[in-house]
C-alpha cells in the first residue's frame, strides 16, 4: 500500500476512535447522571481545600470533620491542595469506596511554575519567546505533579497586564495579547499533552476569566472598568487561544468587570465562553469568589450569590460551600433550573472521564513513579534550559560580560546572592524551602576565579515558615555595608544580586513603589563609588524602576525568579556558556507614574516627540518624565550584535480576500564576536480605522541563531486575517474584521523599532 494511503487510513481510524471516545463519554456521562440524586449532583459542583493529613490522625471536630463527612456522603467533586501519592490515594479511596456511586475526585493544584522542581516564573519563561521550550516546561511540570497524584492544575494564568504594580504579573505572559495567546496555547498543550488520559498529563485551566490583569491601580482584587474594545482586542484573545488549544477548564476571577463580578458574569461565561467559543469544559470559581460577591455589594446573601453564579455559568464552587448549602433551595424556589445543574455536572464528569479517572481512579497514585520522577534529572535539565532562555541582558558596556573565566577576583554582593529561597519565586507550594541553586553556588562551580561573597544588606527573617510569611529586605540595618565595600575594593569585577525577595511579587503582593526594596539602592550606589565595574543581576517578579542603575551600572542582567536551577543558569550566562537571548514581555517604566505603560498604546490627538520640547505644553506628555519606557516590550541584548537591513515587501498591496498574502522580509547579520540568537519581531500599524488602532501590534516573530559574520533573510507572510480587530459595533458577534486602508509594517529587535515599510489593504 502506498504510504499516503496508509497515512490517510490511520488518520481516518484516529478520527473514528476519537469520535467514539467522545460519544462514549457522552453516553457514560448521561448514564451516570441519570443515577445521581440532586445532592450527589450538587456534590460534584463542590470543591474543598485539603482538610487533613491523610497519612496522619483524622482530625476531630470543626471544619475538617464536617468536610470529611461530606466527602463520605458524596458531596465533594474535587479537592485542591491535596498532594503526594499517599494522601491523594487515601482521599480518593474514600470517594471511590465509601460513596454511593464511587465517583472519583479530581485533584486540583496551583502548578504555576513547577511542582517540587521549580521552573522560572511564567513571566520569566515568557521572556524566552521560545514556545517549544515553554510547552516543554509545562509538560515537565505536569509530569512531576501528576506523579504526585495531581490531575488538574489552575494554570496557565493568561491575564494580560499593563501594570507592574500588580504582583501577579509574575504569573502571566506580560502585556501583549499576541505573544500571550501563543504562550497560553503552548502551556495548555504542554500540560494536557496529546493524550489527557496519560498518567503524565493533567487538565489545564485558563484563568482568571476575565480582565483581572486590568484591576485599577494595580491593587490586587480591585475593580476593573474597561471598554469593549480593550476587552475583546487585549483581554480575551489569550483565553480564546486556550479554548482553541483544547483547555479543559476555566477559572473566573475575583474582580468585577464594569460593575459585575466575573463569577456572576453571564455575558463572559455563558454568551462568550460557552456560547460563542463553544467551550465544553467546566468553569471553577476562584477561591471563595461566590461568597465575595456579598462584599462586592452584588449579592444580598449566600443564597443570592449561588443563584447569580450558577445562572451565569460558574460550574464548580471553590471553597465557598455555597452551592452545597444553597442550590437545593434555589431549585425548589425556581431560581435555578435542573438543566443548569445537569449542564454543570455533565461538564465536570466529562473532564473526569477524559482524564481516565473512571477507568482507574488511582492512575496518578503510583509510589514508584512518584519517587523516580520527583526531582529527576530530566526535570532539572529542563528547568535549567528554560531558565537560561528566560534571562534578558538589559545592558552591557565596557564588554564587562561575559566574565573572564580565570584570573579574576570577583566580589559577589547582595542580599539575594546566596539566597536559595527567592529564586523559587512565589508559587512553589510543594517545593522545599531554600532548594534553589544560589548565584553563589552557581558561580563557585566555575573554579577559575576567586569569589569573595558579602551579603551587604541582610534579609529579615531568612527562612520563611509557611506560605504567607513576609520576608523583607532590610531597611534598618546597614552594618553589612562595610564588609561589602572592602570586598568590592579588592576585586576586578563586582557581581551584585539585588531585587525582590521571592514573596515580594505574586498574589496579594501589589506594590506602590517599584524601586529596589530596602537598602539595596543605597548599597548599589555605595559599592559603585568604590568599584564601578559592576554586573547587576536582578531577581524580581515584575518590571522594576531602574533609572539610576541604567545610567550608571555598566552591565545589567534580568534574571527574574528562575527556579531551582537559577544559580546554574545565571552563572552559565555570566560566563558566556549561554549567550542571553531573552526579550522583555513587559515594558519597564521610568517611573511608577507612567503606569499603565505598554507599547501598543494609541497615538492620541496630540502625540509628540518623546522627551523633546514640542514648543508647547499642550500635548500628551509629562512635564517631568518621558513618555517612553526605560526598557520597551521586546527589548533584550545579546553578547553579540545584530544588524537589520533591507526591509522589503514583495508587493505593496494586499487583495481584500483570505487567499492573498504579502511577503515581508529583512536581512539580519551577526556583526559581533559571539554566536547568538535573536528574536526578530514583526509589528503592524493600521493607520486609520473605524476604531483607533494601536501605534504598533506584534503580529509575528522568529527566533534565529547566527554565527559571527553570518547573515540570514527572515520572511513573514502577511495575510488579511492578521489585520483583523474587534470594532465596537452593536453586534458583538460579528465585530471582528479587517478594514481596507493603509498599514505600516515594522520589523526589528524590539517594539521600539522605527524600521518600517507601508502597504495597503485594497477595498
Ligand atoms: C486564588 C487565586 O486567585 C487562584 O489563581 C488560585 O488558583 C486559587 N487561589 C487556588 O489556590
Amino acid at each position: 500500500m502506498n504510504n499516503n494511503i496508509s497515512l490517510i487510513i490511520i488518520f481516518l481510524f484516529g478520527l473514528i476512535v476519537n469520535a467514539q471516545n467522545k460519544n462514549s463519554y457522552q453516553k457514560e456521562v448521561e448514564i451516570l447522571l441519570s443515577k445521581m440524586t440532586i445532592d450527589e449532583k450538587i456534590g460534584q459542583m463542590n470543591q474543598y481545600n485539603g482538610f487533613w493529613n491523610a497519612t496522619g490522625p483524622e482530625p476531630v471536630g470543626g471544619d475538617a470533620s464536617k468536610k470529611l463527612k461530606n466527602l463520605k456522603s458524596g458531596l465533594v467533586g474535587s479537592m485542591l491542595n491535596v498532594r503526594g501519592v499517599e494522601e491523594v490515594r487515601a482521599i480518593q479511596k474514600i470517594a471511590v469506596e465509601e460513596t454511593r456511586l464511587g465517583i472519583p475526585l479530581i485533584f486540583g493544584f496551583d502548578l504555576i511554575h513547577g511542582y517540587k522542581t521549580i521552573a522560572p516564573i511564567p513571566l520569566a519563561e515568557s521572556a524566552s519567546w521560545d514556545l517549544e521550550e515553554i510547552k516543554k516546561s509545562a509538560a515537565l511540570g505536569a509530569k512531576e505533579a501528576s506523579a504526585a497524584g495531581i490531575n488538574w492544575t489552575f494554570a496557565p494564568m493568561v491575564d494580560i497586564s499593563r501594570d507592574a504594580r500588580w504582583g501577579r504579573v509574575m504569573e502571566g505572559a506580560g502585556e501583549d495579547p499576541y505573544l500571550g495567546s501563543l504562550i497560553a496555547a503552548a502551556r495548555v498543550k504542554g500540560l494536557q499533552g496529546e493524550d489527557l488520559s496519560s498518567p503524565h498529563t493533567i487538565a489545564a485551566t485558563a484563568k482568571h476569566f476575565a480582565a483581572y490583569g486590568f484591576i485599577e491601580s494595580g491593587r490586587d482584587y480591585n475593580t476593573v472598568d474597561i471598554g469593549v474594545n480593550t476587552l475583546h482586542n487585549i483581554v480575551l484573545p489569550p483565553f480564546k487561544a486556550a479554548v482553541d488549544a483544547g483547555v479543559k477548564t476555566f477559572m473566573n476571577s475575583f474582580n468585577d468587570l464594569n460593575g459585575i463580578p466575573a463569577t456572576a458574569d453571564s455575558y463572559l461565561q455563558r454568551d462568550i465562553l460557552k456560547g460563542l467559543w463553544g467551550f465544553d469544559g467546566f468553569v471553577v470559581s476562584d477561591w471563595g469568589s461566590l461568597r465575595e460577591m456579598i462584599d462586592h455589594g452584588y449579592a444580598k446573601n449566600k443564597n443570592h450569590a449561588g443563584e447569580l453564579a450558577l445562572n451565569a455559568g460558574s460550574d464548580m464552587d471553590m471553597e465557598s460551600s455555597i452551592y452545597l448549602q444553597e442550590i437545593k433551595k434555589l431549585l425548589v424556589d425556581k431560581k435555578v433550573s435542573m438543566e443548569q445543574i445537569d449542564d454543570a455536572v455533565r461538564r465536570i464528569l466529562k473532564v473526569k472521564y477524559e482524564l481516565g479517572l473512571f477507568d482507574d481512579p488511582y492512575k496518578y497514585c503510583d509510589l514508584d513513579r512518584e519517587s523516580s520522577i520527583t526531582n529527576s534529572n530530566e526535570i532539572n535539565t529542563g528547568a535549567l534550559e528554560m531558565a537560561k532562555k528566560s534571562i534578558v541582558l538589559l545592558k552591557n558596556q565596557k564588554k564587562l560580560l561575559p566574565l573572564k573565566k580565570s584570573g579574576q577576583k570577583i566580589a559577589l554582593i547582595g542580599p539575594l546572592a546566596s539566597d536559595k529561597n527567592s529564586p523559587l519565586g512565589n508559587w512553589r507550594i510543594a517545593a522545599e524551602n531554600n532548594s534553589a541553586i544560589s548565584v553563589k553556588e552557581g558561580l563557585e562551580a566555575f573554579k577559575g576565579n576567586i569569589i569573595e561573597y558579602s551579603q551587604g544588606v541582610r534579609l529579615v527573617n531568612k527562612i520563611p515558615e509557611g506560605f504567607h510569611e513576609e520576608v523583607q529586605i532590610n531597611n534598618t540595618d546597614k552594618t553589612g555595608f562595610e564588609e561589602a565595600k572592602i570586598a568590592a575594593k579588592n576585586s576586578d569585577v563586582v557581581v551584585m544580586v539585588l531585587g525582590e525577595y521571592g514573596f515580594q511579587s505574586g498574589e496579594g503582593r501589589s506594590r506602590s513603589k517599584l524601586d529596589l526594596p530596602g537598602f539595596q539602592q543605597e548599597l548599589l550606589e555605595e559599592i559603585y563609588s568604590i568599584n564601578p565595574n559592576i554586573v547587576l543581576v536582578l531577581m524580581n517578579g515584575r518590571p522594576l524602576v531602574l533609572n539610576w542603575a541604567n545610567k550608571n551600572i555598566p552591565a545589567i542582567l534580568e534574571a527574574w525568579h528562575l527556579g531551582t536551577q537559577s544559580g546554574n543558569a545565571i552563572a552559565q550566562v555570566l560566563y558566556g556558556e549561554y549567550n542571553p537571548s531573552g526579550k522583555l514581555p513587559m515594558s519597564f517604566p521610568r517611573s511608577v507614574g507612567q503606569i499603565p505603560i505598554y507599547y501598543n498604546h494609541k497615538n492620541t490627538g496630540r502625540p509628540g516627540a518623546d522627551g523633546e520640547d514640542a514648543g508647547s505644553v499642550f500635548w500628551s506628555h509629562y512635564i517631568d518624565e518621558k513618555n517612553s519606557p526605560l526598557f520597551p516590550f521586546g527589548y533584550g541584548l545579546s553578547y553579540t550584535s545584530f544588524n537589520y537591513s533591507n526591509i522589503e515587501l514583495n508587493k505593496n498591496y494586499l487583495e481584500n480576500n483570505d487567499d492573498d498574502y504579502l511577503i515581508a522580509s529583512i536581512e539580519i547579520s551577526n556583526t559581533g564576536d559571539f554566536k547568538g540568537k535573536e528574536v526578530v519581531q514583526l509589528y503592524l500599524h493600521d493607520k486609520y480605522a473605524s476604531a483607533i488602532r494601536p501605534v504598533k501590534e506584534l503580529k509575528g516573530f522568529e527566533i534565529i541563531e547566527l554565527d559571527p559574520g553570518k547573515s540570514k533573510k527572515v520572511s513573514f507572510k502577511i495575510t488579511k486575517k492578521m489585520l483583523e480587530f474587534y470594532y465596537n459595533k452593536n453586534d458583538w458577534i460579528s465585530g471582528w474584521g479587517a478594514e481596507p486602508g493603509d498599514f505600516d509594517l515594522y520589523i526589528g529587535t524590539s517594539s521600539a523599532t522605527k524600521r518600517k515599510i507601508e502597504f495597503e489593504l485594497l477595498k
